[in-house]
């Protein structure tokens, strides 16, 4: 028998997990936020649950509960959720944050509570209806928590990546640099093409099937998978990038070094001469 959920926090992660774990048995209890109109639609979305706008005694009847409010509001959900009467030794809490660890809730396992994260190595900018198969998600906590968040993320067709509590800022800091800075990049590509004058309608599609393709690619390959005249050892085009960025805002020249020091750091360890040009110009 599927344990019950209960969901603190029903935001893009909440409603898309809650959803997804309805719509595989799984069983919803009482769905807060902070206001009874966002709860209300969210049960909707989540096509079950009852909504509440606070924590009352409802939510302790979840066997596992799911705390996706913003990072900052884990540890007072925490709080507020230790006032309840309830057998904690009985419950599972599991948050969501990447970056923070299990020890925001600290006040449930001091009562007894098998406590942990489970978090989605993906982007929600909304609520999404299907959650896709293959979804990573990292898990932390003790071995309890550990355990059912296992149990649920299989049950969502996805791959738990076990962690310490020590290694999740790194951890998530590699989601942070993907999934927000590699939007970032080709947004700013897709800038300096609208300064070279191509229009701004056609800028973006023009650059996704080399965005596309560089990621297959990396994919495959991995860090072979690198082109460009940093591989070719180019200097003189290089050179021409660097004197064409000046006439932009200073962010764009600033991304561009940065990105070619942190290719030449780790792509081209040789000392010759085509690679001492390209430090060279990348210092100046
Ligand atoms: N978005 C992503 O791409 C993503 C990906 C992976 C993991 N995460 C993590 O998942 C968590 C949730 O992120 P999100 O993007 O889903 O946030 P969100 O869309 O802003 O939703 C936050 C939810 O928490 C509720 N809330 C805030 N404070 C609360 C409190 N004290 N008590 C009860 N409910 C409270 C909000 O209620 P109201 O609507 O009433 O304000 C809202 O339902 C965060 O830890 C985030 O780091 C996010």
């Amino acid at each position: 028998m599927p344990t019950t959920i209960a969901l603190v926090g029903a935001g893009r992660v909440g409603q898309t997990l809650g959803r997804a774990l309805r719509r595989r048995g799984y069983p919803i209890g009482a769905v807060v936020t902070r206001h009874l109109s966002t709860a209300r639609a969210a049960t909707r979305f989540i096509g079950a649950g009852q909504a509440r706008g606070s924590v009352g005694a409802e939510v302790a009847r979840g066997d596992t509960i799911l705390v996706a409010t913003s990072d900052r509001a884990i540890a007072q959900a925490a709080h507020a959720l230790a006032g309840l009467e309830a057998d904690w030794r009985k419950k599972v809490v599991l948050h969501t944050s990447g970056a923070l660890s299990s020890h925001e809730l600290i006040p449930l396992e001091e009562l007894g509570a098998a406590v942990g994260s489970l978090h989605p190595l993906y982007p929600f900018p909304r609520p999404l209806r299907q959650l896709p198969r293959g979804v990573v998600f990292g898990i932390e906590g003790d071995r309890r928590a550990a355990k059912v968040a296992r149990a649920l993320v299989l049950a969502l067709g996805g791959h738990p990546l076990e962690l310490s509590a020590e290694e999740k800022p790194l951890y998530h800091a590699a989601a942070a640099l993907v999934a927000g800075h590699l939007m970032t990049l080709v947004d700013l590509g897709t800038r300096l093409l609208a300064h070279a004058g191509v229009p701004p309608a056609r800028a973006r599609a023009a650059l996704m099937p080399l965005v596309r393709e560089t990621l297959e690619s990396y994919a495959r390959w991995g860090p072979q998978a690198w082109t460009g005249p940093l591989r070719r050892g180019d200097a003189e085009t290089l050179w021409h990038h660097l004197v064409g960025l000046k006439a932009l805002p200073r962010h764009y020249r600033e991304v561009y070094v940065a990105l070619a020091r942190a290719a030449v750091a780790l792509y081209r360890t040789d000392r010759g001469q085509a690679t001492k040009e390209l430090r060279r110009l990348l210092e100046m």
